[in-house]
């Protein structure tokens, strides 16, 4: 069965002035749009392989399946993450493991904010929970699917892509991140997802 692009929980200008109407429908609409046809369209392609038993085309494959099914799962995560008048403190259980693993929100948010901001090219910022470690890493992932810990759930991420901050911050990606972290981020959707991954 195909994957879907899932709807924007709000509407398109929902989180101005942090990110604009025009960034958030080229956004979701083309670029994750973009990722969603790409991940069916390989899932496709290695159906045809295993029909046809040719095997020789896979590693272009997968490496395509790395990229578009990683580049679908955050971004359906990154949409949720944010809402109008986010921000703010962290709540709920998860704040008191923010304490216990990063000494304090404000060590999150600088942690966070520095492995956005010094992301070299395309990238996301990545809050996960780790139930093998039992802790929760900050990561700094390039394109979408480099340098990640295996079994990580991805709880609060940051698209630092130029497509989610150019049209309206240029090259002034600190501002951007520094306005989703301070004015967008769900907190109560980051907690949702905290339970689910430590209840597997
Ligand atoms: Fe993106």
């Amino acid at each position: 069965m195909a994957y879907e692009l899932p709807p924007l929980p709000y509407d398109y200008n929902a989180l101005e002035p942090h990110i604009d109407e025009q960034t958030m429908r080229l956004h979701h609409d083309k670029h994750h749009a973009g990722y969603v046809t790409g991940l069916n369209t390989t899932l496709e392609k290695l159906e045809q392989a295993r029909a046809n038993g040719d095997f020789s085309g896979v590693a272009p494959l997968l490496k395509n399946l790395a990229f578009h099914g990683s580049g679908h799962v955050l971004h359906s995560i990154f949409w949720t993450n944010m809402k109008p008048n986010g921000g703010g403190q962290p709540s709920g259980e998860i704040a008191g493991r923010i304490e216990r693993d990063f000494g304090s929100s404000d060590a999150l948010r600088g942690q966070f904010l520095g492995a956005a901001n010094t992301i070299p090219g395309s990238g996301w910022a990545i809050l996960g929970w780790h139930n093998d470690l039992q802790k929760l890493l900050v990561l700094q992932t390039h394109r979408h699917m480099d340098l990640t810990v295996w079994g990580i759930t991805p709880l609060l991420v940051l698209d630092m892509w130029e497509h989610a901050f150019y049209l309206n911050y240029q090259n002034r990606k600190t501002d951007y991140s520094q306005a989703f972290f301070d004015n967008l981020v769900n907190w109560d959707n980051v907690n949702e997802r905290f339970q689910r991954a430590k209840n597997g």
